[in-house]
């Protein structure tokens, strides 16, 4: 795993992280995976298992890490032996699951935060669900904001354990002005990674 990059995708509720994620996947060929997929697939299956999940999601909380570590790691074993990178979008929410990940997977490479108000979140969110045919469970006002607080209760302390690796990135922008910021970050981690390898 450590000739291709890992890159961790940060960002409140609604703030653009899955579109950035499918511009990146478009040019890079990465292998995106979001936690909130994932567990939206494990609630679609219907089991007692999902239903837990589903409460916990529509309170706006935290599923427990264990749950979240043990698809993406399932879902990174699969892909690893093809993959170019990948994009692991909405992860960590709170520093344990930093460092989780980075003891049982591999260390992150990059991490890209997308800073954003949050009433532009709220919008988005509102927008997004406004517009869908099917809309998600979570994406109600009362469930937005307790998305919002989980959100800024958890994101200081991640910044601050990764400052070394983090791009802060202004994502009150139009969608392809942020990314004009993401694919340089990540054309310096590819120049690193093959520097590394050579
Ligand atoms: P998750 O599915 O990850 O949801 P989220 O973080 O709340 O983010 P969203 O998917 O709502 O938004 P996004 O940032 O991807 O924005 P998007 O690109 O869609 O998590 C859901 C739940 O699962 C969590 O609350 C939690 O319960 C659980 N969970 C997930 N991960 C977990 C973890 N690690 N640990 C524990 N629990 C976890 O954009 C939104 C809208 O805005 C779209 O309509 C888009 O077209 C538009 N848009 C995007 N960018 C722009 C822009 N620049 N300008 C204008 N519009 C834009």
């Amino acid at each position: 795993m450590s000739d291709i990059p890992i890159i961790w995708i940060l960002g409140g509720p609604g703030c653009g992280k899955g579109t950035q994620c499918a511009k990146i996947v478009e040019k890079y060929g990465f292998t995106h995976l979001s936690s909130g997929d994932l567990l939206r697939e494990e609630v679609a299956s219907d089991s007692d298992k999902g239903r837990q999940l589903q409460a916990i999601m529509t309170s706006g909380a935290l599923v427990p890490n264990e749950e979240v570590l043990s698809l993406l790691n399932g879902a990174i074993t699969r892909a690893k032996g093809s993959s170019k990178g990948f994009l692991i979008d909405g992860y960590p929410r709170e520093k344990g699951q930093g460092i989780a990940f980075e003891e049982q997977i591999a260390p992150a490479d990059l991490v890209l935060y997308f800073q954003c108000a949050e009433e532009t979140m709220k919008d988005r969110i509102l927008a997004r669900a406004n517009a869908a045919a099917v809309k998600r469970a979570d994406d109600n006002e009362a469930t937005i904001l307790a998305r919002l607080k989980t959100f800024k209760d958890n994101t200081n302390a991640i910044l601050e354990q990764y400052v070394e690796k983090t791009l802060t990135i202004n994502a009150n922008r139009p969608v392809d002005e942020i990314f004009l910021d993401v694919v340089q970050a990540i054309d310096c981690v590819l120049k690193k990674k093959q520097k590394a390898s050579a």
